[in-house]
């Protein structure tokens, strides 16, 4: 940790956290509703019986999610991620897409998406300026991929979606795969085997204790080195450099040169040191960590008096404060369910927050 931190310790960003982190990503949750019911995010069966979804009336508009984007601008963000639920059910995306992507200071606006409505908005996130696409696929097994994701879909409904993106002119998509042990690690080889030289980046995410209606336990958790392991015998890997900060995913080469592979390793090998995420969820609410059980609230500062410099100092303000290493803190106690050590029914569910 200590060595971690002295890397991130950067003099000239606008705002660093109590650990020297500087903020430099914004993960938008536009929407917190979902056209799949994934176990690992959001079980049909744990959204009867209340209302789990922020109403649209608290919605972020448009105009002041472009607010809140301007204000971490100017604190050192230079990343977007567009997230939900999934983003792509929001009316009016591609707008909103276009207005981040054209802030100054916005270098990177990337979306994260479970594929199936690609195809029809693909082409103009592209000519809205979206940079980068992310797709969340666990399987191409048919059985596995419906019984993991709610049966909402299907795989070639996935794969019509990445079609659809390629098309579009994004070239190099991530194809995000949470592995659940004995649910679809033994298809994960083969999912591997159908990207390898594709130009499509797969990383293996290790199924993670978010929010508090997963059921996670930590036997269902495959540690990233058993895939290294298994891979390398299989596909010569080798480890790819990586710059410290913001750093999510360790990425990887096949020697071949069938392209990259990469390992996001929150439960075995977690990487707070680096972490440069601020999340804001679709009503508004601020989080300086995925793992929290508190979101600050904007919208009082988003009213028609509320002045951008307000608002750039209460994010500044929160940032300063922030201390957040809940996956080391977590890994320094085993690999165990937490459950006793701290309120774990408190924590927002990762279909609000956006992963
Ligand atoms: P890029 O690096 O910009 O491509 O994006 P990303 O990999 O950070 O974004 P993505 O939405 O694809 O997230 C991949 C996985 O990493 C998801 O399971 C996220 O929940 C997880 N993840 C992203 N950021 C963090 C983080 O700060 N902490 C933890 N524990 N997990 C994270
Ligand atoms: N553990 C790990 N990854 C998760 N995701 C959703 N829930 C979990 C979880 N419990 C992933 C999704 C998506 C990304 C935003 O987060 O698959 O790709
Ligand atoms: Fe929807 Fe993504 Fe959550 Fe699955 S992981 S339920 S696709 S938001
Ligand atoms: Fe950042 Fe929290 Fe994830 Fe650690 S657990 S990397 S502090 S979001």
């Amino acid at each position: 940790m200590a060595r971690q931190l002295q890397n991130v310790l950067l003099a000239d960003q606008p705002v660093a956290d109590r650990l020297g982190r500087p903020l430099q990503t914004l993960r938008i949750s536009v929407l917190d509703r979902c056209n799949f019911r994934c176990g690992y995010c959001m079980p049909e069966d744990a959204l009867s019986g209340r209302q789990p979804f922020v109403p649209r009336r608290h919605w972020l508009s448009d105009c002041d999610l472009e607010r809140v984007v301007r204000a971490c601008v100017t604190l050192g963000v230079g990343k977007i991620r567009i997230t939900g639920g999934e983003p792509l059910l929001r009316p009016g995306l591609v707008g909103l897409v276009e207005r981040l992507a054209a802030i100054d200071g916005v270098r990177d606006i990337a979306l994260t998406t479970n594929g199936v409505l690609l195809p029809q908005f693909a082409e103009l996130l592209a000519g809205a300026g979206l940079n980068r696409i992310t797709v969340s696929l666990d399987s191409l097994d048919p059985e596995v991929f419906h019984r993991m994701n709610g049966g909402k879909s299907s795989v070639a409904q996935v794969l019509h979606g990445i079609a659809a993106a390629l098309q579009a002119g994004f070239d190099s998509l991530k194809i995000n795969t949470v592995v659940e042990r004995g649910v679809n690690d033994h298809t994960v080889m083969d999912l591997l085997s159908h990207f390898r030289g594709s130009g499509h980046a797969v990383r293996l995410i290790e199924f993670m204790d978010v929010g508090h209606s997963n059921r996670w336990s930590p036997d269902q958790v495959v540690p990233s080195r058993e895939w290294v392991q298994r891979i390398h015998r299989r596909w010569p890997i080798e480890a790819l450099e990586e710059p410290p900060l913001g750093r999510v995913a360790r990425r990887y080469k096949y020697c071949d040169g069938a392209g990259e592979i990469g390992f996001i390793s929150s439960i075995s090998e977690p990487f707070c040191g680096g972490c440069d995420r601020a999340r804001i969820t679709a009503d508004g609410r601020l989080y300086t960590c995925l793992f929290a059980t508190r979101g600050h609230a904007l919208a009082p500062l988003l009213q028609e008096t509320g002045s951008a410099q307000a608002l750039e100092a209460r994010i500044g303000e929160l940032w300063s404060r922030r201390g957040d290493r809940y996956s080391e803190q977590r890994h320094a106690l085993g690999l165990i369910d937490t459950d006793d050590a701290e309120p774990k029914s408190q924590r927002v569910e990762m279909y609000r927050i956006g992963g």
